[in-house]
């Protein structure tokens, strides 16, 4: 008996060491950390229960039946978080550098298909060289089971990706379909084709990290929403990510403790909004008055700067929060802050998790870039978003709410469930100057006239009143009593109960 014992824990010990000591220094050389190292930093402490450890690779091309490292290059199981429970899979670079083998991608498709079952997100740690080159089509054919998970999973449980070394060719579309990608700064990258191919196509000559480094894909393309320092602050943020998010789409986001009055009086949010309405002010500053504790977790910070979208808490109770930014390009919609926007609208909306929007857009950019690049299509995609989501929807209007953009910003008429709007608000079709211009063209040419319409304009259309005696704002509330406001009508929709008409799904423009 004691022979097999100690039996066991000789595998387990030959498991843990992945590729061998040489390996493990070569990653730790590289400012990388271990793929259990890293399933240690996520889950609680001693949390971790593992499973399939001692799952070999059945190949035998390549002399590849020599070699059968235990657990196969990817460390599975499950976990807890603050409590709550995760799966994760980390793929080991030590072993075959990280590459994915048929057996390598059952084991994910192992805990993806348990998480779906049990109802709890799928966080995928990726470090890794591709397909397994050794197995050749029998490795594409097991990615493809993995996309297939990915696809199934998408709006039933959280998939949070981090990527933490190499993930490149058809690789990149596992992470690329689910909710967030957070990357680690200079020792991460993800392409779908890399520097040499690129070179040898388009004569392009590019480093891995202009291509596809953390920088790349946060500032330039989008495809992720996080960057970080190192693998320790990468694994901590997404801890505290998992602390807003519901454990799958029956369950309601978790409730944490707060210590901050919900009906917290900010003064200083009555001269938040300048006297001149062409002069920027910054919309994070109301958020953060407005969050439990101030604390908020933005998502993709470094992107379409001119719309904001993260998580708050109010009363405990996990928000999510866009907004417009009126110190990037004045705050108007474009292609990309659309987009950025949609997608965070519909995540929030599949997970159940409130949505406060706020709003200070003076209308859509103009331009030819816009229009070519399909600023409609785009554009709609948030409109789209904002009217399917059935989740409790509260919109406070800070500023300018002009023309198409007012409607698509969470209005009523899109199904929004409390408007709000502070005393400085403008709700109109668009600015008085151009309103003026348009209506008294023949004037144009006495300046004095022309003032005394746009001041009359003013006076009738630039604020709240006229969309309050409506109905399509609920209430014009004063700036400082804001936090108040907003979690009285969160907690006044916490009941709420709203289905749209059956369907198999919608056909929003993609
Ligand atoms: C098998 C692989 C491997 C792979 C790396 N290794 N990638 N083994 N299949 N895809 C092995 C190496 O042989 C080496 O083994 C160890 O992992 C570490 O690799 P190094 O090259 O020494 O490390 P490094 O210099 O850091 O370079 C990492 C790398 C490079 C950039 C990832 O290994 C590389 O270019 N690999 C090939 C990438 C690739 O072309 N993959 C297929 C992509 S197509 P030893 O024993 O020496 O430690 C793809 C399609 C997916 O993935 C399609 C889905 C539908």
């Amino acid at each position: 008996m004691k022979d097999i014992l100690q039996e066991l824990e000789e595998r387990r010990a030959d498991a843990r060491l992945g590729g061998g000591q040489s390996r493990i220094d070569a990653q730790h050389a590289k400012g990388k950390l271990t793929a259990r190292e890293r399933i240690e930093l996520l889950l609680d402490e001693g949390s971790f229960e593992e499973y399939d450890m001692f799952v070999t690779h059945r190949c035998t091309d390549f002399g590849m039946e020599e070699s059968k490292p235990r657990g196969d290059g990817v460390v599975t199981g499950w976990g807890t978080i603050n409590g709550r429970m995760v799966y994760v899979f980390s793929q080991d670079f030590t072993v075959l550098g990280g590459s994915v083998s048929e057996t390598h991608a059952a084991k994910i498709c192992k805990i993806m298909d348990m998480a779906v079952q049990n109802g709890a997100p799928v966080i995928g740690i990726n470090d890794s060289g591709g397909a397994r080159i050794q197995e050749g089509v029998s490795s594409l054919a097991a990615y493809g089971e993995v996309f297939k998970r990915n696809i199934l999973a998408s709006g039933v449980v959280p998939q949070i990706s981090l990527i933490m070394g190499p993930c490149a060719g058809g690789a990149v579309y596992s992470p690329a379909m689910t909710d967030f990608i957070f990357m680690v700064k200079d020792s991460s990258y993800m392409f779908v084709t890399g520097p040499d191919v690129v070179k040898t196509v388009t004569n392009e000559v590019v480093t891995a990290e202009e291509l596809g480094g953390a920088s790349t894909h946060t500032k330039k393309s989008s495809v992720a929403d996080g960057a970080f320092e190192n693998d320790v602050e990468a694994l901590a943020e997404v801890r505290r990510l998992v602390d807003f998010l519901p454990l799958n789409n029956r369950e309601k986001p978790p409730v944490r403790p707060f210590f901050d009055d919900p009906a917290r009086i900010e003064h200083s949010l009555d001269t938040l909004v300048p006297d001149n309405p062409n002069m920027p002010y910054d919309m994070k500053e109301l958020i953060l008055k407005v969050a439990d504790e101030g604390d908020f977790y933005e998502i993709q910070e470094e992107y379409a700067r001119n719309i904001i979208t993260g998580f708050i808490r109010l009363e405990g109770q996990s928000v999510g929060v866009v907004a417009n930014q009126p110190m990037v390009l004045a705050g108007c919609l474009d292609i990309d802050s659309s987009r950025k926007a949609a997608r965070f609208v519909r995540f929030c909306d599949a997970f159940e998790i409130p949505i406060l929007t706020l709003v200070d857009v003076p209308g859509f950019l103009p331009g030819t870039t816009q229009e070519y690049n399909g600023v409609i299509k785009h554009g709609a995609k948030l409109l789209f978003a904002y009217g399917e989501a059935t989740v409790p929807k509260v919109t406070l209007i800070t500023r300018k709410a002009y023309g198409g953009a007012y409607v698509v910003m969470a209005s009523k008429h899109l199904q929004g469930d409390i408007n709000y709007a502070w005393p400085t608000s403008e709700i109109a079709v668009m600015g008085a100057k151009g309103a003026t211009e348009i209506l008294y063209r023949s004037e144009l040419k006495d300046a004095d006239k022309i003032a005394g319409r746009v001041k009359d304009y003013e006076d009738r259309f630039a604020n709240p009143f006229v969309a309050a005696e409506r109905g399509f704002i609920d209430e014009v509330i004063q700036p400082h009593s804001t936090r108040r406001r907003v979690a009285r009508a969160f907690a006044a929709l916490r009941g709420k109960k709203l289905t749209n008409p059956w369907k198999k799904h919608d056909n929003i423009p993609l």
